[in-house]
């Protein structure tokens, strides 16, 4: 999940790749580092162990070129450290390589290819690079004979490479299987980005790379050649997106600005999604696919799975079709017998996904079609799915996702209604959507501008807490399940969702003195249950708090809703628990925004 920029032909290349690796630094930020040449025999390496900002520090005055390469680093192989961080050097020094991705066969190659050579890194692409100077030496290839050479070697493993030859300074040799890599086109210059948003300050086209292509990018041109090196002309498409969208501009976080987007995002999709009449609106052979469906499965990882457990119901109350979430990883080894008609549902912020993409691959390889629900434009998922439905919700930066799991919901909701309708089901009839998403955009309003408040929560009763736990019913399980992760991801404090009938079958034993339950209480039906259940933990000593709709809140209850209908209350209660995730890592004085050991867009499996 590291995230790489290339830049060829511009005199401001070092700071074009630091402000493309600033804007990629989700993807991870345990090292960085940067190679430049100035195409007059001078060229610069740095690396650091750290963030973005420690790189920044170490880069010298004198430290400059017009062509180059950079990397900040999510380990797989190897501690962080400068030795470890990218890029990867040749032991004569001629090839530098950037990557993202993992190697799956480096040992045997190392092992067959590189035995006299002395490696300065445990990293798998280490070894790429020494078998690339290998080849081109001991073979007499040319760098391009010797990188398609390497590259047939590593067969299936998942990469994008950025190489850079000394004696070619000004070329950039560019090579991408399963990992997110796009080629951008600027006036005499051109770029290679692991996402648009890293160079939207220079260039708004790009070119997408297929699996298994090289690309070879001078100042002026860029060839783009398939796996038997055959020529490939492809035009650019045009990203809209203004760079500014990607930045977080007076808010002290990218996390705190995207829970506070949550709104705007709601009204905006029922704008997207709904035409002047009120009639929901989706594309026609979409809407024919899923009606000739006997079954869905929404396929996902993390928030994105979450989201999906709460699309289940959704699909299932409002247009009665057999609804079922799995976890990507899961359901890629272990699928369950599908039915006659099924048809697949990828949701993916990112669209790149690597456990998600695995599965598609397999629904593709089955001839079934799909729909991927994403917030990035033209990505993987996208792609290669049969139709695609896009969040608009604007760059999502911070690791923990926020407002495109609240996106998700709306969407899967949106499509719910559509397919419904055109299956005559009377509770989709009846339910004004487009009405249920000002109402939700208002509530969402409501409570992130009680942020003082929820800063006072996390201090209370979170901030020195090592366990914690979210209890539902029904849907409120569902989201009980994304809250806790919320709080796992940002604040390192244990937490779980638990369903709340099940407290008593085994959880309720890790209550202690003071230990914070959430119980979350929408759902008419089950309330009296979950506040019972609630009352079982108190008896062991926890304590407790309540999120609650305003028709079902009674004075003692902590957090009150404004009332939604029951199917979409996941948009509300989700945001107290968003704060107070986000309070709770600020008062620890965690980095809210990188928490450890994370990172957005995991796209190695
Ligand atoms: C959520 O906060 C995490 N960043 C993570 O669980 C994420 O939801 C998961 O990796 C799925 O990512 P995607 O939506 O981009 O596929």
């Amino acid at each position: 999940m590291c995230g790489i920029v290339g830049v060829t032909g511009n005199e401001n290349a070092v700071e074009m790749l630091m402000n493309g690796l600033r804007r990629l630094e989700y993807r991870g930020y345990d090292s960085a580092g940067i190679y430049v040449n100035d195409q007059n025999g001078k060229d610069y390496l740095v690396k650091e162990k750290g963030r973005v900002a420690d790189l920044a520090k170490a880069i010298g005055e004198d430290v400059h070129g017009s062509t180059g390469i950079a990397h900040t680093r999510w380990a797989t192989h190897g501690q962080p450290s400068v030795a470890n961080a990218h890029p990867q050097v040749s032991a004569d020094g001629r090839f530098y390589l950037v990557h993202n991705g993992v190697i799956e066969n480096y040992i045997e190659l190392r092992d067959k290819y590189l035995q006299d050579v002395t490696f300065k890194s445990e990293t798998d692409t280490e070894v790429v690079v020494q078998l690339i100077d290998y080849f081109v030496k001991h073979d007499n290839l040319t760098t391009l004979e010797a990188f398609r050479k390497v590259l047939y070697l590593v067969g299936d493993s998942s990469y994008g490479f950025l190489l850079m030859d000394r004696e070619e300074p000004d070329t950039l040799f560019v090579a991408k299987n399963k990992s997110p890599l796009l080629v951008g086109v600027g006036n005499g210059f051109n770029v290679v980005c692991s996402d648009a948003i890293a160079m939207l300050n220079y260039t708004h086209d790009f070119i997408e790379m297929q699996d298994g292509e090289i690309m070879i990018l001078t100042p002026e041109k860029v060839d783009i050649e398939d796996e038997e090196g055959h020529h490939i002309t492809r035009l650019p498409f045009h990203v809209s997106m203004d760079a500014s969208e990607a930045d977080k501009g007076t808010y002290p976080h990218y996390m705190l600005k995207e829970i506070d987007d949550q709104p705007t995002v709601m009204r905006k999709l029922a704008q997207t999604y709904f035409n002047d009449d009120g009639q929901v609106t989706i594309d026609d052979e979409l809407l024919a696919d899923l009606q000739s469906a006997d079954r869905l499965y929404i396929v996902a990882a993390g928030t994105s799975y979450h989201a999906g457990l709460v699309g289940e119901r959704l699909f299932e109350r409002l247009a009665a079709v057999p609804t079922e979430a799995h976890v990507s990883s899961e359901f890629a080894y272990n699928s369950p017998i599908l039915s006659k008609h099924p048809f697949f549902i990828f949701l993916s912020q990112s669209g790149e996904t690597a456990d998600s993409r695995e599965v598609l691959t397999e629904v593709n390889a089955k001839g079934y079609h799909s729909l991927t629900i994403t917030n990035v434009q033209n990505s993987t998922l996208s792609r290669e799915a049969t139709y695609t439905m896009l969040l608009n919700a604007g760059p999502e930066i911070a690791v923990a996702s926020t407002k495109a799991y609240t996106a998700q919901i709306a969407v899967e909701a949106i499509i719910a209604k559509a397919l419904g309708e055109a299956t005559q089901q009377v509770a989709a009839a009846d339910f004004d959507l487009r009405h249920q998403l000002g109402l939700v955009a208002n509530g969402i309003q409501a409570l992130v501008d009680q942020k003082e408040r929820f800063e006072a929560v996390a201090k209370d009763n979170f901030v020195d807490q090592r366990d914690a736990f979210y209890i539902g019913r029904g849907i409120d399980y569902a989201v009980s399940l994304e809250a806790s992760l919320k709080l796992k991801e940002i604040t390192y404090i244990h937490s779980e969702g638990v369903a709340a009938g099940e407290l008593k079958h085994g959880p309720i034993a890790l209550i202690e003195s003071g230990t914070p339950v959430i119980g979350i209480i929408t759902q008419e039906r089950t309330a009296s249950l979950t506040r019972s259940n609630l009352a079982e933990t108190a008896a062991r000593g926890s304590h407790i708090m309540t999120i609650v709709t305003k028709s079902l809140a009674k004075a003692h209850d902590d957090i009150i809703l404004e009332d939604v209908d029951e199917m979409l209350t996941p948009l509300l209660t989700i945001i107290p628990a968003q704060l107070i995730s986000y309070y709770t890592s600020l008062l620890k004085g965690l980095d809210v925004d990188k928490p450890r050991n994370l990172a957005k867009s995991v796209t190695v499996q």
